[in-house]
């Protein structure tokens, strides 16, 4: 496995994203975990949300049936959305979430926890104060964002004494708009409207790791690019990489958001251990420069 260096220490470039994985039984959670474990994918990412919380439920059974030492494990977990209804980052939400989760996880403390997006209310002091207790008590080592721009990010710092050290963001060769306005500068084409507040280069600036989420998809969960006919070309462009390297198109594509200079992970959300481990292979490779324009043209993108 290829690792980052990043501010919660060294952290595989794949992450497992666990937000489909409530509709494995626990005997075949256990098994997509194990798998995960074995091929030295050990960072999983959580919300307190995902299935309702049946997720980290689900998850938190199958560790406790596989006896694994936790502190092989990194566990992710997420807070601040109160499905259909609001977002909600006081001090109470914060802590009280995190408790539930670690009471799901059946764990003692989250390696790190995410505030999974901004909250329009949110006091930056109030989450300072949530931050302060649940580190002082051991029940969350370090801290993130999700879906926020650059100064949502210097608000909750102008507070909190904790590093962020991640910002997790949509991100695929579909959903590009993090590249596309860094390269339509200037001009008057929908692609180069920044809509991130340029927080692909924040990150960078600032060390901080982009855990790319929903690496297959395009729009907001229409659907996976892979062998979707619309995307004919990026398909082809996939398979001529993954070809020359001997890996699977998802492989191909997580290979073309590694090979961005940025610290990046990539946050799978196959529920499948063999899809998993065919993404995994597309950390140990990399395109050239050539190819990663390729397929950022195949994908419908523009070089001005
Ligand atoms: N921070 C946020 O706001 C946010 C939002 C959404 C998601 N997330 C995180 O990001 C993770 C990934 O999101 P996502 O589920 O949208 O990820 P994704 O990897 O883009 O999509 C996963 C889906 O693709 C399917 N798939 C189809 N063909 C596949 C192939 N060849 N290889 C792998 N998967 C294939 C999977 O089905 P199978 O299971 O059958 O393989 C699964 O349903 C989530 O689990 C969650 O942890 C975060």
């Amino acid at each position: 496995m290829r690792y980052v260096e990043t501010g919660a220490g060294r952290l595989p470039v794949i992450a497992v994203g666990c937000m489909g994985i409530a509709r494995l039984s626990k005997v075949e959670c256990a098994a997509f975990v194990d798998g995960a474990m074995q091929n030295g994918l050990n960072f999983f990412d959580h919300a307190d949300i995902y299935g309702g919380g049946a997720c980290e439920s689900l998850f938190g059974e199958a560790v406790r049936s596989l006896n694994v030492a936790r502190e092989h494990m990194f566990i992710q977990s997420k807070c601040g959305i109160v499905p259909g209804k609001m977002y909600d980052f006081s001090k109470e939400h914060i802590i009280s979430s995190v408790e539930g989760s670690l009471k799901r996880l059946k764990t003692e403390y989250l390696d790190s926890l995410l505030l999974h997006r901004p909250d329009v209310l949110m006091q930056p002091e109030e989450v300072a104060e949530a931050f302060d207790a649940l580190e002082r008590s051991g029940k969350v080592r370090y801290f993130g964002v999700s879906n926020m721009h650059p100064y949502q990010i210097e608000l909750i710092k102008s507070a909190a004494g904790q590093r962020l050290f991640a910002d997790q963001l949509q991100f695929s060769p579909a959903h590009a708009g993090m590249i596309s306005c860094g390269t339509e500068v200037n001009m008057q084409t929908e692609a180069g409207v920044c809509r991130d507040g340029y927080i692909l280069d924040y990150c960078r600036l600032h060390g901080m790791v982009v855990q790319a989420w929903s690496p297959l998809r395009y729009g907001f969960f229409e659907g996976i690019f892979i062998d979707d006919p619309k995307f004919e070309k990026l398909n082809e462009a996939l398979a001529k990489a993954g070809k020359k390297y001997g890996i699977a198109k998802s492989a191909a594509a997580a290979a073309w958001l590694l090979r961005h200079p940025a610290k990046i992970q990539v946050v799978t959300g196959t529920a499948n251990l063999a899809h998993l481990l065919e993404i995994a292979a597309g950390a140990e490779t990399e395109i050239t420069r050539e190819e990663w324009y390729e397929i950022y043209k195949a994908a419908g993108h523009i070089l001005p």
